[in-house]
């Protein structure tokens, strides 16, 4: 009924998620309010943890993006799941460390790392710090080198494959910022001087094609790709790349016309792809990544707002007016990305109208959506917006200085803040 498997109704008519009452948090912690359903989040992370096992021996690791939901109690669920980590800046590996994260699990990103997060990366001993282009890889080897310490590290490739999804979040292309071209015969150079830098170790080689992709046909081009890159190196370096890391990027359901595919058959079908080549260029299998962000996050969570106006302009549109908006979500914003929207107290009855949910910023974009089915909202009502567990608290801004909301976790029927409310004093503390 709901786009997200966890959503149902109770005997009051009201939205719940993982079985929680969404009105009763209202009651506890306020509005606006980031909910996540950690069980789901968990039930997640095994599916593709057993996907890898099922099609690939266990031969892998599941890396949580963290760039899509990023705080201490996330990183701890995710060590507690037995996965590694995707981490993009200083920040999120600093929230990783502190959450007691393994650090020979995680994977450190960025097309421009600067030399403080390099050195923290080195001294933390990262598993795997993916460098983005030669000036990086050269600073590494002098940073590590001055440590005494050898740095493992992948290669960000670009593979040359045009994923379809928005424009912003493509990045597998030739036409990007991230990572070494292959055809202009870049890539292979950085792979020749890594291999000669003493105080770095290339362990693999990784891409990632893009966000919100719903074919797995991309994905099995990106790993031929890489894996006769892999072989070419083999055959004119004489050296074996044992690791490929295929990013992240698997389509989640927003809308009920969403028709993602399960992420079983994509690690069987990119398994079988992977088999099949390396049979083929005669190389040994690889010990696989995969980096999946908004497929474990999104879907397991919502977001709850009051409702302050309702303001019907006749013959054009109706506003339905919530206490958070882009300063909590910027998808629509930035995207133009759907949601489905709830009226969480009155989730039995049918979405009868067609609304804009409009935020309270200084903005008129600023929206969470348009022609949005809802039932009748009037003051005082709750909204839920569905699949915000991704992208959203961890793109949030303090824009009109307006307080970010805090995230709270559910879990077998009870209900714990894991982020708290900012106070207006956060607001000010680094005002001078
Ligand atoms: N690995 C790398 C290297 C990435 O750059 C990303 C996402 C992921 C993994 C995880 O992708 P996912 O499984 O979450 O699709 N802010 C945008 C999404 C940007 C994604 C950036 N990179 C949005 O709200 O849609």
């Amino acid at each position: 009924m709901f786009v997200s498997e966890n959503l149902s109704v109770n005997e009051k008519g009201n939205l719940t998620i993982g079985g929680v009452d969404t009105i009763n948090l209202t009651k506890e912690y306020g509005t606006p309010l980031y909910v996540m359903d950690e069980e789901l989040i968990r039930r997640n992370c095994r599916s593709f943890k057993s996907s890898i096992e099922k099609f690939y021996g266990g031969n892998g690791l599941v890396c949580y993006a963290s760039k899509a939901f990023c705080c201490t109690e996330m990183c701890r669920v995710m060590k507690d799941e037995g996965i590694g980590l995707d981490v993009v800046s200083i920040g999120e590996l600093y929230t990783a460390i502190k959450a007691g994260f393994d650090c020979d699990k995680i994977c450190f990103h960025g097309n421009n790392k600067t030399d403080e997060e390099i050195a923290f990366a080195v001294e933390n001993k990262i598993g795997h710090i993916i460098v983005d282009n030669i000036p990086e890889l050269e600073r590494l080897n002098t940073i590590a080198k001055e440590k005494g310490i050898v740095a493992k590290i992948m290669f960000r490739i670009k593979p040359g494959i045009d994923a379809h999804t928005h424009n912003f979040i493509r990045t597998g292309q030739i036409d990007s910022k991230f990572g070494f071209a292959l055809e202009t015969g870049e890539a292979f150079e950085a792979v020749k001087k890594a291999i000669s830098s003493e105080n770095i170790v290339l362990r693999g080689l990784h891409c990632h094609i893009g966000s919100q992709i719903f074919d797995i046909d991309p994905f099995e081009s990106a790993a031929e790709v890489m894996l006769g890159f892999i072989a070419k190196i083999k055959n004119e370096l004489g050296f074996e790349v044992k690791e490929l890391n295929l990013g992240g990027g698997f389509g989640i359901k927003y809308l009920n016309s969403d028709d993602p595919v399960p992420y079983e058959t994509y690690m069987e079908r990119v398994s079988e792809k992977v088999h099949k080549m390396c049979d083929e260029l005669g190389i040994n299998l690889p010990f696989i990544i995969i980096e999946p962000g908004r497929s474990i996050a999104a879907p397991a969570g919502i977001t709850l707002y009051t409702v302050g106006a309702r303001k019907e302009i006749p013959n054009i549109r109706t506003y339905i007016s919530i206490d958070g908006g882009m300063c909590d979500n910027p998808r629509y914003i930035l995207y133009q990305s759907e949601y489905e929207a709830i009226v969480a107290n009155k989730a039995s009855e049918e979405r009868s109208e067609k609304v804009t949910i409009a935020g309270k910023c200084c903005e008129s974009g600023d929206l969470i959506g348009e022609n949005m089915p809802l039932q009748h909202a009037d003051s005082g009502d709750i909204i839920a917006v569905c699949a915000t567990g991704a992208y959203n608290y961890s793109m949030s801004s303090n824009y009109n200085r307006i307080p970010k909301p805090p995230v709270v976790f559910v879990k077998n029927g009870e209900s714990r803040v894991v982020v708290k409310r900012e106070t207006l004093d956060d607001i000010i503390r680094n005002d001078l």
